[in-house]
C-alpha cells in the first residue's frame, strides 16, 4: 500500500528527458539488496525498555519507507529536524517552508533526490546543501528563490527550479557540477541578458536545457556540446545567431516557438548537423530559414504564424529527386502571408507523406 502510494507521488515528479536512463524512482536503484530486504528504518531499535527509541524516527506526521521519507501536503513552514540519516529521498512539496538553513539536511549523506516543490522559499544558507554528498535531483520550482542557490552538491544531475523570481544565472552557481544533465529554469522573469555568458559551459554531459516564457533575447552563450535537446519557447529572442549555436553537433531539438525572431541566421543549421526537430512557429520570419534543404536529418520544422511571404522551390529540398535526405513528418507554413497555391508543388518532391504537410491559411 505504501509503495502503492510512494509510486503515485513519483509519478508526478518523473522527469521527461531525453536521454536513456534508468527511472530514478526504480527501487532497485534506490535502495541496495540488504535494504531491500527490509531493514529500514521504521522499526528503529530501542533501549530495551520498549520506551525510549534510539536513533532518528520518522518525523512527525511523515511516512517513511524503504529510506523514502514523505512529507508533503502537512503545512510545514521549516523543514524536520531529525530525519533519518539513511535517507535516500526526501519530499517535501506542497508546504510553506520559506527558508532553508545550514544544518537542515545534516546527516543526509546517502540522499539522491530532494523535492522541495510548491513552498516559499525565498532563502537557501550557502552551506545548507553542503552534507548531500550524493544527491543527484533537487526539484526547486515553485518557490520565491530570486537566484540559485551557489554550492549545489557536486554530484548533481537534473536541476529544476522554473516558477521561481530568479532574474539572473550566475556561471559561478554551476562551476565544477560536471555531472549535470537536466536543466529547467522556465517562468522566472529572467532579463534580457539574465544569463551569464558561458554559464553553462563546461559541463561534458548536459543534455538538457529548457528555459521557457522569461525575458532572455537572446540565446545563451557557450552551449555545451553534449546537449540535445534546447527549450526557448516564450522568451523575447530577436534572432537565432549561427555562433551560439556553433558546435550543438549532438542537438536533436530545438525550440524557439513564441519568440519574437525576425531572422535566422546563414549556418545556423550547418552548425546543427543533427538536427530533427525545429520549432520556429509563432515568430516574425519573413523566409524559411536557409539551409534546410542540404540538412540532412531535419524532419519537423514548424514556421506557422510568421510573416513568411513566399516559398521558394528550393526552400525545403535539394534539387533533383533520388536525394539521401531524412523525410520530413511535419512542416507547418499556415498563418503566414504566403497563398498555398502560390508554392510550387514541386518544392515538397522530397516529402513522402502528404499528411506531413500543413499548409492551410486559416485565415
Ligand atoms: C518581462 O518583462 C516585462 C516588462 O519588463 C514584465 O512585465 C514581465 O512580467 C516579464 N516577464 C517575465 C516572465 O519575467
Ligand atoms: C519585436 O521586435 C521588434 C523589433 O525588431 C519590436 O519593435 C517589437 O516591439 C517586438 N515585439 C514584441 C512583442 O516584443
Ligand atoms: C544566406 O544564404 C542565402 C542562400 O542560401 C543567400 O542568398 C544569402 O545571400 C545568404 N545571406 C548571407 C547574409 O550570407
Ligand atoms: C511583414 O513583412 C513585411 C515585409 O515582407 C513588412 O513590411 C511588414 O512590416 C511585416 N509585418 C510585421 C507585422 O512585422
Amino acid at each position: 500500500m505504501k509503495t502503492t502510494l510512494i509510486f503515485l507521488l513519483l509519478a508526478q515528479v518523473s522527469w521527461a528527458g531525453p536521454f536513456q536512463q534508468r527511472s530514478i524512482f526504480d527501487f532497485s536503484e534506490l535502495l541496495s539488496a540488504d535494504e531491500a530486504s527490509g531493514a529500514g528504518f521504521d522499526d528503529p531499535p530501542t533501549d530495551g525498555t520498549g520506551l525510549e527509541p534510539m536513533g532518528p524516527v520518522c518525523p512527525f506526521r511523515c511516512q517513511c519507507h524503504l529510506r523514502v521519507v514523505q512529507c508533503s501536503d502537512l503545512g510545514l513552514d521549516k523543514v524536520p529536524k531529525d530525519l533519518p540519516p539513511d535517507t535516500t529521498l526526501l519530499d517535501l512539496q506542497n508546504n510553506k517552508i520559506t527558508e532553508i538553513k545550514d544544518g537542515d539536511f545534516k546527516d543526509l549523506k546517502n540522499l539522491h533526490a530532494l523535492i522541495l516543490v510548491n513552498n516559499k522559499i525565498s532563502k537557501i544558507s550557502p552551506g545548507a546543501f553542503s552534507p548531500l554528498v550524493k544527491l543527484e535531483r533537487l526539484y526547486l520550482s515553485k518557490n520565491q528563490l530570486k537566484e540559485l542557490p551557489e554550492k549545489m552538491p557536486k554530484t548533481l544531475q537534473e536541476l529544476r527550479a522554473h516558477e521561481n523570481e530568479i532574474t539572473k544565472v550566475r556561471k559561478s552557481v554551476f562551476n565544477g557540477l560536471n555531472q549535470m544533465i537536466v536543466i529547467e529554469l522556465g517562468t522566472n522573469p529572467l532579463k534580457s541578458s539574465g544569463i551569464d555568458n558561458g554559464a553553462f559551459q563546461g559541463m561534458k554531459k548536459l543534455s538538457y536545457i529548457r528555459i521557457a516564457d522569461t525575458n532572455i533575447t537572446s540565446i545563451p552563450q557557450g552551449l555545451p556540446p553534449s546537449l540535445t535537446e534546447l527549450h526557448l519557447d516564450g522568451n523575447k529572442i530577436t534572432k537565432v545567431d549561427a555562433a551560439s549555436l556553433k558546435g550543438l553537433n549532438n542537438l536533436a531539438k530545438l525550440g524557439l516557438g513564441f519568440n519574437n525572431i525576425t531572422a535566422v541566421e546563414n549556418g545556423s543549421l550547418a552548425n546543427t548537423p543533427h538536427l530533427r526537430e525545429l520549432h520556429l512557429n509563432n515568430n516574425n520570419l519573413i523566409k524559411v530559414p536557409a539551409g534546410l534543404a542540404e540538412h540532412k536529418y531535419i524532419q519537423v520544422v514548424y514556421l506557422h504564424n510568421n510573416n513568411i511571404s513566399a516559398v521558394g522551390s528550393n526552400d525545403f529540398c535539394p534539387p533533383g529527386y533520388n536525394t539521401k535526405k531524412a523525410s520530413y513528418s511535419g512542416v507547418s507554413l499556415f498563418s503566414n502571408p504566403v497563398q498555398y497555391w502560390e508554392i510550387q508543388p514541386s518544392t515538397f518532391r522530397c516529402v513522402y507523406v502528404r499528411s506531413a504537410i500543413q499548409l492551410g491559411n486559416y485565415k
